[in-house]
């Protein structure tokens, strides 16, 4: 965005921006079009439109104050369902496009959403950071910590908003428990555990066949080095093979591990170890569905996060939750609900939700709760709020499931140092810092 336009949305945010508060899934386009100012938008680019993204481009649709102006997918059979849903929300298409790189060139874009496959998410918010755009980037932030750190970098030499999809972050009744928390609710809390649990089914043994003619597979891979196209890779399966995904850890654990650091108050730990592996089935899918993650900090605190990925038996009911333990009780966090418990298990206080979260819905977990995180986004690009999930916490996050994701692979536990989450004196483990690029596709700042 040039200065003069991002003057002028942080000039008319105060007024006309915070008369809009709540604005959510029933907002009309009639209603949307009486909107005064409406005319001087944020407009965004939304690549990846399979799942989430289809989903972010129509809540990024319905904000008052902002416009899709791009939908951008290398499977072009997507464009019609997300185009269409995106006009009968705004009043007119977004245009298309297959290459997000010549979106980027579009000085009338402001803002790139990254809804991607995760090999993708750290160089398209770089490129985006370096063309003067402002990113919303979907969890993980990056295939690779080295990646995450150099995203941390971008953000601030280019002085850009970057959000990170850990959108719990602005979920009220999560916000108002961290805050319980942090206030002592349950006295100092020393452990948490975090959990993900579902019943995917087995992606079996695909075949190498030739490149369906909807696909740009080329630019699918983009900055991930070349291998052949197999049948049951995409869409979605992607993210349970090392080279292009981060597996159930990455993929779900890094909304319960953020919360579970927010809400015990810490950073880097100082080791961290995990075991599990690909147990249900045998076929192509290389990640572990069944991983444990423990994590130790210097501040006398451990956390745990426990994925089954195809066993989807719920605990405390809860099929995606953190529970906290401290010294004077407990407090479960589920969805956007909340319960604390003392240490007889008597209630204390809960909090309940009048909106659905889903955290097996693979695209839209909860649609109405979304709306916040993505407003969040839009007001920091104003100026009116600060981020609720800045690209470090983000990166903080991410690495800690990468941490996982290495001492599963290396299968010994790693010794951290804690003013920087960099591993110690483990050089093979260290090799999985930062992945290979194919070539011409090397990330710089
Ligand atoms: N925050 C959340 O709750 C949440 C929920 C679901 C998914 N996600 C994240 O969103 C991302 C996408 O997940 P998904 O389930 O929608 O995956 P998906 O495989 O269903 O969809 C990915 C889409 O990206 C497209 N794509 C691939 N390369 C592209 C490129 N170079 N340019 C443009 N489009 C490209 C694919 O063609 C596909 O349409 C993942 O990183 C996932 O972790 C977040």
């Amino acid at each position: 965005m040039d200065r003069s336009r991002r003057e002028f949305i942080k000039g008319m945010s105060g007024g006309v921006a915070a008369a809009f508060a709540g604005i959510g899934p029933g907002f009309s386009a009639r209603g949307y079009a009486q909107v005064r100012g409406a005319n001087e938008r944020i407009r965004v680019a939304v690549m990846g439109l399979n799942g989430r993204g289809h989903s972010l481009a129509r809540t990024f649709a319905r904000q008052p104050g902002c416009r899709v102006a791009y939908i951008c997918d290398v499977d072009r059979r997507t464009f019609e369902r997300t185009g269409a849903a995106v006009a009968a929300i705004q009043g007119d298409p977004p245009k298309t496009a297959g290459d997000v790189r010549r979106v980027l060139e579009d000085r009338d874009v402001d803002a790139l959403v990254v809804a991607a496959p995760d090999h993708w998410h750290a160089p398209a918010a770089l490129l985006a950071c370096k063309a003067g755009k402002d990113v919303y980037l979907e969890k993980p932030v990056s295939h690779s910590p080295a990646e995450g750190e150099m995203l941390v970098a971008a953000a601030r030499t280019y002085g850009r908003t970057v959000q990170v999809g850990t959108q719990r972050r602005s979920w009220p009744n999560v916000i108002e428990a961290i805050k319980e928390l942090r206030a002592g609710i349950i006295g100092r809390p020393y452990f948490a555990k975090g959990w993900y649990t579902n019943n995917r089914k087995s992606i079996g043994v695909g075949a190498e066949t030739p490149v369906p003619d909807w696909l740009d597979f080329g630019l699918w891979q983009g900055p991930a080095p070349r291998r052949p196209f197999r049948d049951n890779l995409l869409h979605y399966n992607w993210h349970w093979f090392w080279h292009w995904g981060t597996g159930e850890a990455l993929n779900n654990g890094t909304h319960m591990l953020d919360l579970m650091r927010l809400g015990l108050g810490v950073e880097f730990p100082t080791r961290v170890a995990s075991s599990g592996g690909r147990f249900h089935f045998t076929d192509d899918w290389e990640t572990p569905d069944t991983q444990v993650i423990v994590l130790d900090y210097a501040e006398k605190v451990s956390m745990a996060w426990e994925g089954r990925s195809c066993s989807g038996r719920k605990i405390d009911g809860s099929g995606a939750g953190a529970l906290f333990h401290g010294e004077n009780g407990s407090l479960l966090i589920d969805g956007n609900t909340y319960l604390v418990q003392d240490l007889d298990e008597k209630v204390v206080r809960e909090v309940k939700s009048g909106a659905d979260v889903d955290p097996r819905n693979p695209a839209n977990p909860a649609d109405s709760l979304d709306v916040a995180h993505v407003r969040n986004f839009l007001d920091a690009i104003r100026g009116t709020a600060p981020l609720a999930a800045e690209i470090r916490e983000g990166h903080v996050s991410t690495l800690l499931c990468q941490l996982g994701n290495i001492a599963y692979r290396t299968g010994r536990s790693l010794v951290i140092d804690n003013k920087t989450g960099r591993i110690v004196g483990d050089p093979e483990a260290a090799g999985y810092w930062a992945r290979e690029y194919e070539k011409g596709w090397e990330m710089s700042l």
